[in-house]
């Protein structure tokens, strides 16, 4: 049976670092759709032209583009057997084409963590972010630094800090976040498919409380 898992949590909750250690443990395809917009600004196609609007000023990129962006996505072979989303569904009208998808092909969202964290923290965490160019692996310059700075321990690529990582940039991340995506933790609580994980505690703890509720509902 495919496994859907949607990764909920404001920005910088952890959702990435956490989709690369569960993708891998797991074996899903992770589906970031904050990726799959950057990649398209770095191939500077129509959609990533389009979308790095939206993105340098916080905002959402549509539903309609993000939906079909999404959608192309998740009807390509490597996901027959479930994804692990990251970003997306990020407004009630995703969330409710992300289920009207599912329910095409037979099937549906099986678990959706919640990842936890007071926006206060948020702001420095992403102030400290650095991202490595070619995998989007992710550090932090304190709390997950990498051995040496400004390489990526993983792959050797260069490290880079997002450009909607700006403080300003991160304050409106934040307010569009609670106004149009912390909705969904209501959506999917009252479908009984949310898990809500305390995103403050260290990295590992995070991933070991999310396997488990994996777990769950793989038994
Ligand atoms: P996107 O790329 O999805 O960004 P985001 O959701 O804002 O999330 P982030 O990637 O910033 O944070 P994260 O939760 O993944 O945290 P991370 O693991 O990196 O979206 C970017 C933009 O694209 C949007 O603003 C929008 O414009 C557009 N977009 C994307 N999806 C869209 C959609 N569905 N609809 C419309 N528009 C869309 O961790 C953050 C930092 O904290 C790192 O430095 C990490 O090392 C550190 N850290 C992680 N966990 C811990 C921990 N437990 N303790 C201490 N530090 C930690």
């Amino acid at each position: 049976m495919a496994l859907y898992i949607v990764l909920l949590g404001p920005p910088g909750a952890g959702k990435g670092t956490q989709a690369k250690v569960i993708a891998e443990r797991e074996k899903l395809v992770h589906v970031s759709s904050g990726d799959l917009f950057r990649e398209n600004l770095k191939l500077q196609t129509e959609l990533g032209k389009l979308a790095q609007s939206y993105m340098d000023r916080g905002e959402l990129v549509p539903d309609d583009i993000t939906i079909a962006m999404v959608r192309e996505r998740l009807s390509q072979p490597d996901c027959t057997q479930g994804a692990l989303l990251d970003g997306f569904p990020r407004t009630p009208a995703q969330a409710k084409a992300l289920d009207d998808l599912l329910a095409t092909w037979g099937s549906r969202i099986n678990l959706v963590p919640y990842i936890a964290v007071a926006p206060e923290v948020l702001i420095e965490r992403l102030g400290g972010r650095w991202s490595c160019r070619a995998e989007g692996h992710v550090y932090h310059e304190k709390y997950n630094p990498p051995k040496v700075m400004g390489r990526c321990d993983i792959d050797g690529s260069e490290l880079y800090q997002r450009e909607d990582d700006k403080p300003e940039t991160v304050k409106n991340r934040i307010r569009v976040y609670m106004e149009q995506t912390a909705p969904l933790i209501a959506y999917y609580r009252e479908r009984g498919l949310l898990v809500e994980v305390d995103g403050t505690q260290p990295i590992e703890l995070v991933s070991e409380q999310l396997l488990k509720a994996i777990a769950k509902v793989r038994s």
